[in-house]
């Protein structure tokens, strides 16, 4: 059995100017209890990362970027690399389903991402997961092993163990209509039979793996009292700080009561 500690993000896509997310940090600071199971995490919009990286006590809470381009340096106009980003974040959202189906990610981008990231000592979130027509049409595991084989190409067992894999069907993020828990458990299975037949079975164990997609602070304990569920990444709900309280908090509770992996 792995008890992974319970990882819990706060998206805010874009959403929140400067004032408004140091405000938000300094509430969230002053509710929140650090916890050594749980690692709450955020991802403001690139604009404010650095400022927010000299106010976060990195104790209770860690950053991370909303994206980031996968060369380190040059004539690349608009873009922010992982090596700029290094130092101010811990963490590094990769393939959100935004990222791919709003601004046309491919594979390639998300694997040299993920490359970029762990170079320059960030940890990836790879985002993975099926739209609405895929998952009508059956292929939701065959979604999933591609976007893994996708993202993952490449990357060494060593460097595997900074990666989080986040699965977010695209039908489910920013849209309510969440999947139901057992689904979830199901695309969670896959993804560790995918880790196990890649790197085997003690990676399968021990890579976290969170699940995404219009939780609440009501449904939050349903997807993390799931085995093999690590956490949770919230967009919606985190942009209220009392809300993604409650959804930490009920991370917290359930520390206590870590999941079987097997
Ligand atoms: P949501 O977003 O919680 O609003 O569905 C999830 C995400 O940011 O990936």
């Amino acid at each position: 059995m792995v008890n992974n500690k319970k990882i819990i993000i706060g998206n805010w896509k874009m959403n929140l100017n400067m004032q408004e997310s140091s405000l938000y940090l300094h509430q969230l600071s002053k509710m929140v209890k650090t916890h050594r199971d749980v690692e709450v995490v955020i991802a403001p919009t690139t604009l404010t990362l650095q400022s927010l990286s000299l106010q976060v006590n990195l104790r209770q809470f860690k950053l991370a970027s909303q994206n980031f381009y996968w060369r380190d340096q040059g004539s690349y106009t608009g873009e922010v690399s992982a090596t700029q980003l290094r130092g101010i974040v811990q963490y590094g959202l990769v393939g959100h389903s935004e990222r791919r189906h709003i601004f046309g990610e491919t594979d390639k981008d998300i694997l040299s991402k993920v490359a970029a990231a762990i170079r320059n000592h960030i940890r990836p979130i790879l985002c993975i997961g099926e739209t609405a027509w895929e998952r009508s049409n059956g292929e939701t595991y065959d979604i999933i092993h591609d976007q893994l084989i996708g993202g993952l190409a490449n990357i060494t067992s060593d460097e595997l163990s900074q990666v989080v894999i986040a699965y977010e069907p695209v039908w489910a993020v920013g849209t309510g209509q969440n999947a139901v828990p057992t689904y979830v458990s199901a695309a969670v299975s896959a993804i560790r039979s995918q880790i196990e037949q890649l790197y085997g079975k003690v990676a399968s164990q021990s890579i976290q793996v969170l699940y995404g997609g219009s939780v609440t602070a009501d449904s939050a304990a349903d997807y993390l009292n799931l085995p093999g569920v690590d956490g949770l990444l919230i967009g919606g709900a985190s942009l209220n700080a009392y809300s993604f309280n409650e959804i930490i908090k009920k991370a917290h509770k359930d520390g206590s009561i870590m999941a079987e992996k097997d």
